[in-house]
């Protein structure tokens, strides 16, 4: 199998590393496999090269050799697989590479949450053409969600699905919990630790939640946009209101909630003793189905070498289901 991989930052790195790491276990589950090709923003490198040297090198100089672009070596080259792991932009060119893998009847996995802006296109441009797009690290990271939904679940109703889907809002809403401290002072903390971004707003005002809800929407057959989603962020919450909350038992969670009647993310009291009350950084979901009752799972939401498992779980399920 040819791989490409798009986008060489800390998840195609992981990816990467992972695949070196574990070759051979990796092979004996889907058989022989060879990075062809690899290119970010400002770099690429493709042909014959060892993929250790590759890391290396990217690792030494910052970027990778050749100035040929992403667009080319995704236009060009000839791979089976792209490993689709670039920034989430929220328009059109965030799914650029994966168009064109997917027209060339390559599959696609991915980790990029701009298939929000057109799930249902990609996904009838990948059938069309014979080929898949997966896209479990898009979710949760490394909660087991998609495949849930999309192979163990198959053949249930999905009534609705309720999760807390960004590990930065819950963990400032578990340390207001728990310290009763402002929520400024907890973001900037946050911050300083590396678990909130320098730009933090995409997370704390809910748009990160939303745009996974799209994804997960779209993955239990409603057909939602980004602009469908009624969003409220986490910015003012106060220390009082969970002294009010747990006097009653609750706790304060931002939900992302995807059912027929309800598109949103919000912030919503939990009861204390409900697996969604989860603690820190952490990812999670409750999927209310027709005869299963209801499902909870849970995981980590983010890191390098959790989402790129997620990744290699996606390569490892093309190669079974083909
Ligand atoms: N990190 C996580 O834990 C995690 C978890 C779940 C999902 N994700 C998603 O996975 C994706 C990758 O995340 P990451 O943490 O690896 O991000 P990252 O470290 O910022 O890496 C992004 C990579 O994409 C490249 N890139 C950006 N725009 C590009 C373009 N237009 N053409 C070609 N290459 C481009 C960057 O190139 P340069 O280095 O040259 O700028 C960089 O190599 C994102 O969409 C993110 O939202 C990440």
């Amino acid at each position: 199998m040819k791989i490409a991989i798009i986008g060489f930052g800390t998840v195609g790195q992981g990816v990467a590393e992972l695949l070196v790491a574990k070759r051979a276990e990796i092979e004996r589950k889907i058989g022989d496999f060879r990075v062809v090709a690899i290119a970010d923003l400002t770099g690429s490198i493709w042909g014959d090269f060892k993929l250790e040297d590759a890391i290396e090198y990217r690792r030494k100089k910052g970027r990778l050799p050749s100035d040929r672009s992403a667009k080319e070596i995704a236009e060009e080259e000839d791979y089976d697989v792209m490993i689709e792991v670039t920034t989430t932009r929220l328009d059109e060119s965030g799914i650029e590479y994966m168009k064109t893998a997917l027209k060339k009847g390559a599959s696609v996995i991915t980790s990029n949450k701009s298939i929000a802006v057109d799930f249902q296109g990609l996904m009838r441009l990948a059938e069309n053409n014979n080929a898949k797009l997966m896209y479990e690290a898009t979710v949760g990271g490394v909660m087991p969600i998609i495949r849930l939904l999309n192979s163990y679940l198959a053949l249930c109703e999905i009534i609705g699905v309720r999760g807390i889907l960004n590990g930065t809002c819950n963990y400032i809403l578990t340390r207001m919990e728990e310290e009763k401290l402002p929520y400024s002072q907890i973001l900037s903390e946050a911050k300083e630790m590396g678990i909130a971004e320098a730009n933090p707003s995409a997370d704390v005002e809910g748009i990160d939640a939303g745009i996974k809800l799209v994804i997960l929407a779209n993955t239990i057959g409603i057909p939602a946009k980004f602009e469908d989603i009624e969003i409220v962020g986490i910015t003012k919450i106060t220390p009082q209101a969970f002294t009010v909350a747990m006097q009653k038992g609750y706790t304060i969670r931002l939900i992302a909630e995807a059912s027929k009647k309800s598109l949103r993310v919000s912030p919503r009291l939990v009861p204390l003793n409900s697996p969604l009350a989860i603690k820190g950084t952490m990812n999670a979901a409750m999927i209310k189905t027709d005869t299963a009752g209801d499902i909870f799972v849970a995981g980590r939401g983010a890191g390098k070498f959790e989402t790129a498992t997620a990744i290699l779980s996606d390569l490892y399920e093309l190669v079974r289901t083909n």
